[in-house]
């Protein structure tokens, strides 16, 4: 027999709009979008900020870290963020635009100080700072840093580039000097020609230094189309230290030796075609400018610490920020997590962002999922929400061994998770994610060990990279793959490189923090660690 969740009825009247009814429980944003009063642009995962209500009467939760990121007071909430307790009284403000799809934490930049200024004679001049100026009305627009003229249009453009360089996609956004953001979006990285990890990348540009220069010019073809076709000023851009260095033409052979250092920290500016570009400066080794981008993203949004950043990709950083210490490093993760795996997809293509086990059948799983674009394969996220449900109902054991439920395929053991669309989860893709899984897990014990951090000690873990928008503290915490227990204290905070970008182009002084953070930061290089692979190897295990 089937339990029944017993509904508790509540009543949430919107003003202008009417009485809904619900259930004690409810999320208020899920019962408002349901009843096609209130989109959500993120999905409802507290990253855009858009679903703001005023919560007039009733009583709900208590603010939840998200809305104190996004600087919510009461009686304002983000409806996505809300429990309902009991009959609320709600208003919800008229909404003038809202953007299609958002992946990335869109906080406010209050007053804001661009890197670009507009002058109107050439007395204002100022050091260190973009200026931009128009030479007379209705005609040239000229772009100037440190004295000097970078760029001359014959239109008046007023919006930046922010692209955050990723090993197997590139994720940008286009604002305008006000920070608004116009457009964000996803394209796979030219460069996986040459294969999906950096370390592939690497030894083709050492076997071959002519290489360097065909995968520059790549990536400047693909980032210079993207910065006309959206009418840009200006680019900002990070990425890894590789593909830092790849842009920037720098020679890798540094790089792939001890102490694997970078040729040069930077920050950088150059051009990519005409268009004048900052590139974030490098943190240490293979920790890059979307490292720095990530901790000026988590300064800025003043957390208490200690706390860790998890930026999950192919390339995996994790940062221990501390009162007087920033601990940082990098693991190469393997492309598990950006879904290259035998039935794996990309997020610029779509794909299953969540599974779940709906019934048993016959002792096998039938499995229920979500998808965005295309259900033709698994996302990172996918794959995750699988192997926690799987692990959670016993068809996988603490190994990582399909242990029941799976059916013997032409692949070997697999779970089907979609018939139709030949969508399955074989035991090496699960090997393939164990792998990165015991990579990122090392790479926070280590730290935490180094700084003598206790987990329990912690106040939040934020996961970072358009991977992580999709996912769900829960599953994190049954795979015990986050230090944390409490819900309450994961940010999932989607891209965090690019909102890191977004505050060096609107906030002056976090531009110029580097030497002040360099002077703060620890690195530390996870093959130098004596007993790496002993802590790896115990990290292989579920919740271990
Ligand atoms: S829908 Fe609530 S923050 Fe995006």
């Amino acid at each position: 027999m089937k339990h029944m969740n017993k509904c508790r009825k509540i009543k949430v009247l919107v003003k202008g709009w009417g009485e809904l009814s619900g259930c004690r429980g409810d999320n208020l944003g899920k019962l408002l979008a349901s009843n096609g009063i209130l989109p959500l642009p993120c999905g409802g995962r507290g990253l855009c900020g858009l679903c703001r209500v005023k919560i007039l009467a009733g009583e709900t939760n208590e603010l939840t870290i998200y809305e104190k990121i996004h600087g919510i007071k009461k009686p304002w909430r983000l409806a996505c963020r809300v429990t309902v307790y009991d009959d609320l009284i709600v208003e919800v403000p008229k909404i003038s635009e809202i953007k299609p799809v958002v992946y990335t934490l869109n906080i406010p930049i209050k007053n804001p100080d661009p890197l670009i200024k507009e002058i109107h004679s050439y007395k204002e001049i100022q050091k260190e700072t973009f200026l931009y100026k128009q030479e007379h009305p209705n005609s040239l627009h000229t772009l100037l840093f440190n004295e000097k003229i970078v760029m001359t249009s014959p239109v008046k453009v007023r919006k930046i580039l922010l692209v955050d360089l990723g090993t197997t996609k590139i994720a940008y956004q286009v604002i305008d000097l006000k920070g608004n953001m116009i457009i964000e979006d996803v394209l796979i990285n030219p460069l996986v020609r040459y294969g999906s990890d950096i370390i592939t990348r690497m030894s083709y540009i050492l076997d071959d230094p002519g290489k360097l220069v065909e995968m520059m010019n790549d990536l400047h073809t693909s980032i210079e189309k993207l910065a006309r076709e959206n009418n840009v000023c200006f680019i900002l851009l990070a990425g890894n230290s590789v593909m830092e260095h790849i842009y920037l033409g720098l020679s890798i052979k540094s790089l792939a030796v001890k102490p694997y250092k970078p040729v040069l920290y930077g920050p950088f500016i150059i051009y990519t075609g005409s268009y004048p570009t900052l590139v974030a400066p490098i943190i240490e080794g293979f920790v890059g400018g979307d490292a720095y981008s990530e901790l000026i993203a988590s300064l800025y949004m003043n957390m208490s610490k200690p706390y860790l950043i998890i930026d999950l990709g192919t390339n995996t950083e994790v940062m221990l920020v501390t009162e007087d210490k920033i601990y940082v490093t990098s693991t190469p993760a393997g492309p598990a997590f950006e879904g290259f795996i035998s039935r794996g997809s990309h997020i610029a293509f779509g794909g299953i962002t969540r599974v779940w086990i709906k019934e048993i059948v016959d002792e096998k799983p039938v499995f229920g999922y979500s998808y965005i674009g295309s259900p033709q394969g698994l996302l990172g996220a996918g794959v995750l929400s699988l192997v926690a449900s799987l692990y959670a109902k016993g068809f996988i054991d603490k190994s990582g061994r399909f242990v029941k439920g799976y059916a013997n395929t032409d692949s070997g053991k697999a779970f089907i998770i979609d018939h139709k669309n030949n969508v399955l989860f074989t035991q090496r893709d699960l090997r393939e994610f164990q792998k990165a899984y015991a990579a990122v897990k090392s790479a926070w014990r280590i730290l935490l060990n180094k700084a003598g951090v206790n987990r329990e000690d912690l106040k939040y873990v934020i996961i970072s990279g358009s991977f992580g928008s999709a996912l769900s503290p829960k599953d994190l915490i049954v795979l015990g793959m986050v230090p944390l227990k409490d819900e309450e204290r994961i940010v999932i905070s989607g891209n965090l490189v690019l909102l890191g970008l977004k505050i060096m182009a609107l906030k002056r002084d976090y531009y110029s923090k580097y030497n002040e953070i360099r002077g703060k930061l620890y690195h530390i290089n996870l093959a130098d660690e004596p007993n790496y692979m002993d802590v790896w190897v115990k990290e292989l295990y579920f919740n271990s």
